[in-house]
């Protein structure tokens, strides 16, 4: 998408008086404004990673019951680590992937090209590996990776079974379990356990501070102090040792209080506006129901006029319903992800529906 498109798309969402997929796009003023909210603006700015950033290590450590958590400027740079650890404590460079993961899919392979591990896949089916197929890898391996949830299958989740599951089968075979926790946040509700339940069948866990819960960058590394302890090192060599810190960590703290407590509501409405939305003539909705506060949503058209007809209904009514479609290997039928959060929860099953045909009456006029 070229820069102005871009731009004209965040003017007309932050113009709508009511949104459907995602939240209201904020400027850099409006995100300043938010960071009092994470804590003391009068206090003494971090100085590479005290202050505000231990004070969310520790709010993680806390929330997730491991021993420490390390901060990270972003999520790619954590799980290299992660992985790097799971390596070098098993002497086994291969790490159990999923072939639709964020690491094989959008990170560049930087756990091979930057980190010398290799991947072999226990499955390429669109979820999560189960404990059979990681208890018959044919080679050892350092850490088995989990995505919760896999996001290019869906925003997938297994069942707390399943996982549990999974996580005495990486240990049975003598691999760390390693969580992609990215979106672990509103992963709770579906898996019907605490973060820190969760974070308990893993080894390490990784959670992003930009996903779900709003602020405005960075990640940790959850796990034991001796995990702690090697990741301050390997952050530092990654180049992951910034002088300052301090908006990303307000933020985060700040989308910690103001977001965990109402995720299980926006994951009961995304059931509500999935069926909704699955109503519409010609409309695909995967998983139904939705795991997360996300799914996918697809429609009979090309992806071009589907964007264009959102562009269009925000642009001339104020109302946005979902953009960012894409072309799929199902003939004729676009895609799209949609994220329910706090603008969609006074969205009724009605105005799904209402919103829904206005918006596809001007797919078909394009
Ligand atoms: C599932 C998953 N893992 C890891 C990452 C990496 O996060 P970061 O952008 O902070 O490197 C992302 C980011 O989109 C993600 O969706």
């Amino acid at each position: 998408m070229s820069h102005n498109t871009r731009q004209r798309r965040l003017a007309a969402q932050r113009a709508c008086d009511r949104i459907l997929s995602g939240s209201r796009p904020a400027t850099m003023r409006e995100r300043l404004a938010d960071l009092a909210a994470g804590g003391d603006l009068d206090g003494q700015p971090d100085f590479y990673g005290d202050g505000p950033v231990t004070t969310l290590e520790e709010r993680v450590a806390e929330l997730l019951g491991t021993e420490a958590a390390v901060f990270f400027p972003t999520g790619t740079m954590a799980q290299q680590v992660a992985l790097r650890y799971g390596a070098e404590r098993s002497g086994h460079p291969t790490v159990a992937l999923h072939p639709l993961g964020h690491l094989e899919v959008h990170e560049r392979h930087a756990y091979a090209n930057l980190s010398g591990l290799r991947s072999t896949w226990p499955t390429t089916e669109p979820r999560n590996p189960t404990a059979a197929e990681i208890g018959a890898l044919a080679e050892p391996v350092g850490s088995v990776v989990i995505e919760l949830p896999l996001r290019d299958a869906g925003f997938v989740l297994p069942t707390w079974d399943e996982l549990a599951a999974a996580s005495a089968a990486a240990h049975s075979i003598g691999a760390r379990l390693h969580l992609d926790g990215a979106r672990l946040w509103e992963s709770t509700p579906y898996l019907a356990h605490t973060l820190s339940e969760i974070a308990d069948l893993a080894d390490s866990t990784y959670v992003s501070f930009y996903k779900t819960i709003g602020g405005l960058s960075g990640a940790a590394l959850a796990g034991t102090e001796q995990l702690a302890s090697y990741a301050r090192v390997w952050r530092h060599r990654y180049g992951g040792q910034v002088f300052q810190q301090w908006p990303a960590a307000l933020s985060a703290l700040a989308g910690l209080d103001r977001e965990l407590p109402r995720i299980p509501e926006y994951v009961r409405h995304a059931r509500t506006v999935a069926a909704a939305l699955a109503a519409l003539p010609g409309a695909l909705v995967y998983p139904e129901p939705p795991h997360t506060q996300r799914f996918r949503l697809w429609l009979p058209y090309p992806a071009q006029a589907l964007d264009d007809a959102a562009l269009a209904l925000a642009e001339d009514e104020k109302v946005w319903f979902a953009a960012g479609w894409q072309e799929t290997d199902v003939p004729g039928m676009a895609m799209t992800e949609i994220t329910v959060a706090d603008p969609a929860l006074d969205w009724t099953i009605e105005d799904v529906a209402e919103i829904g045909a206005r918006f596809l009456s001007r797919v078909q006029d394009r």
